[in-house]
C-alpha cells in the first residue's frame, strides 16, 4: 500500500538518501558495543507510544547533558561525550575524526536499537535535514533482511560498513521483521562542509525536494498525522493559514 506522500514523492523522482565517503571499521564499532552491551544504561526512545510500540531504545554517547541516558534534543547547541564513551575508544576516535573530516560540531549521537517484530511508524523530525544545516548519519552495525526502511517512496537497505546522510524532515518508517535485533549508530552533525561525493547533484536535488515539500508534508499530515484535526478545520473552512500554525506547533512538540 501506497500513502498519498509516497505517491507525490515517486511522481516528483525525488532522493533522500545519500551514501557518504567515508572509512571505517564497522567491526571494531560493534566489538565495542558487543563488549559493554549489557552494562549499558539503555532507555526507550521517548516517543514511545507515538512514534514506536516500545521496541526503540537509545543510549547516547553524545548528548545534550552529557548523561548516556539523555537522547532528547531541547536546544540547537552543542553536545558533549557522555560517562559511557570511555568504553568506546575506538568509535570515539571514528566519531572526531567525522567532526574533522567535515569541519564541523556535534549534536546528539546516539545507539539507536531496533528489537525483533517491532517498527517506528511514520514520522518526520522536522528539521533533520540540511535544509537546516543538520545532517543525520546513520551507520549501521546490525541488520537482517526483513528490516523495511522508507524515506516517502524511498525503500533504503543499508549494510553494515557504510555511513549514509538521509533527509528525515520527510516522512519515514521503521519495520523490523526479522528475528534479529537492528542495530545503528545515529551521528547528528551541524553544520558539515562537503560531505556530499556529488555535491553538485545534491544540491539539485535539494532543490527539488525543497520545491514538493510542502505539498508532500500537507499530504502527510492530513492523511496520517492529523488527519480528525484537519477534517474539523475543512468542516469549519478554516484558511489553511490555521493548519500551518497547527504543524508549526507540532515542531516544538515533537523533538526525535
Ligand atoms: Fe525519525
Amino acid at each position: 500500500m501506497f500513502w498519498p506522500w509516497q505517491i507525490l514523492s515517486r511522481l516528483f523522482s525525488l532522493n533522500f538518501t545519500y551514501k557518504i565517503d567515508f572509512d571505517f571499521d564497522y567491526k571494531r564499532i560493534l566489538k565495542e558495543y558487543n563488549t559493554v552491551k549489557n552494562k549499558l544504561p539503555i532507555i526507550e526512545h521517548p516517543s514511545i507510544g507515538i512514534d514506536h510500540d516500545g521496541g526503540w531504545q537509545v543510549v547516547s554517547l553524545y548528548s545534550e547533558t552529557g548523561d548516556s541516558v539523555t537522547a532528547g534534543k531541547n536546544a540547537d547547541i552543542d553536545t558533549k561525550p557522555t560517562e559511557i564513551i570511555k568504553y568506546f575508544p575506538y568509535t570515539h576516535e571514528v566519531i572526531k575524526e567525522l567532526f574533522k573530516k567535515y569541519d564541523c560540531q556535534p549534536r546528539r549521537i546516539r545507539f539507536s536499537v531496533l528489537k525483533s517484530k517491532k517498527k517506528i511508524s511514520w514520522h518526520r523530525d522536522w528539521d533533520e535535514s540540511m535544509e537546516f544545516s543538520n545532517s543525520r548519519l546513520h551507520l549501521p552495525l546490525i541488520v537482517n533482511d526483513k528490516v523495511r526502511s522508507n524515506l516517502c517512496h524511498e525503500k533504503f537497505k543499508w549494510n553494515p560498513g557504510g555511513l549514509f546522510y538521509g533527509d528525515y524532515s520527510f516522512p519515514h518508517q521503521i519495520v523490523n521483521n526479522g528475528l534479529e535485533e537492528r542495530l545503528h549508530l545515529i551521528i547528528d552533525l551541524k553544520d558539515p562542509k562537503n560531505l556530499f561525493i556529488d555535491s553538485e547533484k545534491f544540491y539539485v536535488e535539494e532543490i527539488k525536494r525543497k520545491k514538493y515539500k510542502e505539498i508532500i508534508i500537507l499530504m502527510f499530515n492530513v492523511f496520517y498525522k492529523y488527519p480528525i484535526i484537519y477534517f474539523q478545520a475543512f468542516l469549519r473552512r478554516l484558511p489553511l493559514r490555521y493548519l500551518k500554525t497547527h504543524d508549526t506547533h507540532q515542531k516544538i512538540l515533537h523533538k526525535n
